[in-house]
C-alpha cells in the first residue's frame, strides 16, 4: 500500500552536517521524495507539531529544540517520502526513538544522543502512522510544494493578502 510519511532533520542533524549521509540512508527505501524544503520553525508550529505531548515534563525542551535554539541553527530540513510501506521503511532505518535503544547502526543509533536534561537528540523525525502522517504533512506543507495529489484539496481564492515576488528588475549586488 502506498503511504505518505513527513521526515524532519532536525537542526542538530543539519550543525553536524548529516544531510547528506541522511538523505544517503534513506535513498535504501527506493521510496520517492516528493516535497522538500527548509524551513524556520515557529513556537506556534513546533507546539502544534508535538501537541500530543504537550504534558510531557520534556515538552518546553523538545520544542526549544526543534526551532534549533539548543544548537543555534534554526532550521529543519522538511521532507515527504511516498511509496509502498512508506512509514515502516523509514522508521526501520531511522531506528528507534531513543537514539540508546536505537540500532548502532540505524540514523538515530549512529548519530542520536540524550542531553543532560533527558531530551533525545534523535536527529530526524519520522511520522508514527498514516494518521500522524496526514496530520504533520498538512501542517508542514502546503497542497502545491507537494508534487502529487496526497489529500483531498479545495479551491481557495485570497484577495488582498499580501505576498513577496522577486525584482527582476534588481540585480545579484541587491543581496550583498
Ligand atoms: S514516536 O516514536 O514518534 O511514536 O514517539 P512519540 O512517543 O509519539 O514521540 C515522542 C517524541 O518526543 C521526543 N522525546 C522524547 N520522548 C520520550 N522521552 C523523552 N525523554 C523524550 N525526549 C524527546 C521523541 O524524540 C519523539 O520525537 P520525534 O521527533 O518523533 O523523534
Amino acid at each position: 500500500m502506498n503511504q505518505a510519511v513527513l521526515i524532519l532533520i532536525k537542526p542538530d542533524g543539519l550543525k553536524k552536517s548529516l544531510t547528506g549521509n541522511i538523505l544517503t540512508r534513506l535513498s535504501e527505501t527506493k521510496l520517492e521524495i516528493v516535497a522538500a524544503k527548509i524551513a524556520r520553525v515557529s513556537q506556534e508550529l513546533a507546539q502544534e507539531h508535538y501537541r500530543h505531548l504537550k504534558d510531557k515534563p520534556f515538552f518546553a525542551e523538545l520544542t526549544k529544540y526543534l526551532r534549533g535554539e539548543l544548537h543555534n541553527r534554526r532550521k529543519v530540513m522538511a521532507l515527504v517520502y511516498w511509496g509502498e510501506d512508506a512509514i515502516a521503511k523509514c522508521r526501520h532505518i531511522a531506528g528507534a526513538t531513543n537514539p540508546e535503544e536505537a540500532d548502532p547502526t540505524s540514523i538515530r543509533g549512529s548519530y542520536g544522543r540524550i542531553t543532560t536534561k533527558g531530551v533525545y537528540e534523535n536527529v530526524i523525525h519520522v511520522s508514527s502512522n498514516e494518521e500522524e502522517a496526514e496530520r504533520e504533512i498538512k501542517l508542514w506543507f502546503h497542497p502545491d510544494e507537494i508534487i502529487v495529489d496526497l489529500y483531498a484539496t479545495k479551491e481557495t481564492v485570497t484577495e488582498k493578502k499580501k505576498a513577496r515576488a522577486w525584482d527582476l528588475k534588481k540585480g545579484a549586488e541587491s543581496i550583498k
